[in-house]
């Protein structure tokens, strides 16, 4: 059984469809669930299923984000900063990213650039703005994991190095994407080293290959299943996970 009733706060980006979606639909359905669900999205207006649940749960906070603008960015941290008060923000997840297909033929600047804007420097710089809350959460606790404070970076299998080879996962040479997600798995292990001393958990998680919008309807996962076992594997992590990059398996994988 779930419990996440030590972690008071979780704020999810791209919480209006796919994965983010449905770790808010989850949580719901948690007994022990978060007190405060932040579900940010770039537009709320358009986010009719997570309107829904906001109506109908109280402990679910919509708030604007579109993790590309700082003034967006800023103003989210000034709003969820009212919603958590003194208690400071114990989980942020890192989701809302993009894939733009392309290969060595196809590939461009323009590609390359949008998606490590979104996919790997956005998580960055939320996770910098977001970090006095983190840190005044980290202050109140001890140990290791969300029921302290702690940052997750939604990555991907695609941005391992290691099983990039023809014989592990030779399809998917989706550049932009893969380059995206190694540089956030960079970024994640350089804030583990950082955040460490203030007990600040930082991991990289992969949802596994999930029939949504991004993941297409060949996926190997529901969403229903990916988002069970990796709320499962968020309410276990501890000290040992740290700087650790994590399947929806619980599995370790390979940088
Ligand atoms: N699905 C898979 O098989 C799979 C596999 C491995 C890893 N992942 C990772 O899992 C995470 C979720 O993927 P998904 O399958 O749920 O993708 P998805 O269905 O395409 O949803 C992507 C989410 O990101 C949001 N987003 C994109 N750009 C944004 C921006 N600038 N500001 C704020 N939000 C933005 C989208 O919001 P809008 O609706 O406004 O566009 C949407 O909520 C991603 O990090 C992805 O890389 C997915």
């Amino acid at each position: 059984m779930l419990n996440f009733s030590k972690c008071h706060s979780i704020l999810i980006t791209g919480a209006n469809r796919g994965l983010g979606l449905e770790m808010v639909r989850q949580l719901l359905s948690t007994p022990e669930r978060p007190q405060k669900i932040i579900a940010t999205a770039r537009n709320p207006d358009a986010a009719e299923e997570l309107q829904a649940l906001a109506k109908s749960h109280p402990e679910v906070h919509v708030v604007t984000l579109d993790v590309t603008s700082d003034v967006s960015v800023n103003d989210a941290v000034q709003e969820v900063k009212s919603i958590v008060g003194a208690d400071g923000l114990n989980c942020l997840i890192n989701n809302a990213a993009i894939n733009i297909p392309c290969y060595l033929d196809t590939v461009t600047r323009d590609a390359m650039m949008k998606t490590y804007e979104i996919n790997t420097v956005a998580p960055l710089f939320v996770t910098k703005a977001f970090l006095p809350l983190l840190r005044e959460a980290a202050g109140q606790g001890s140990g290791m994991g969300i029921h302290r404070s702690a940052v997750i970076n939604v990555s991907s299998l695609l941005g391992s190095v290691e099983l990039n080879t023809a014989l592990q996962i030779p399809f998917f040479k989706l550049y932009p994407y893969r380059a995206s997600k190694s540089a956030l798995n960079m970024i994640t292990r350089s804030l583990a080293v950082d955040l460490e001393a203030e007990g600040i958990l930082c991991v990289v998680l992969h949802p596994g290959w999930v029939r949504t919008d991004m993941g297409g309807k060949n996926g190997e996962l529901s969403v229903e299943e990916s988002i069970s076992s990796v709320l499962s594997v968020i309410c276990g992590l501890t000290e040992k996970d740290h700087g650790e990059f994590v399947s929806y398996n619980g599995e370790i994988l390979p940088w």
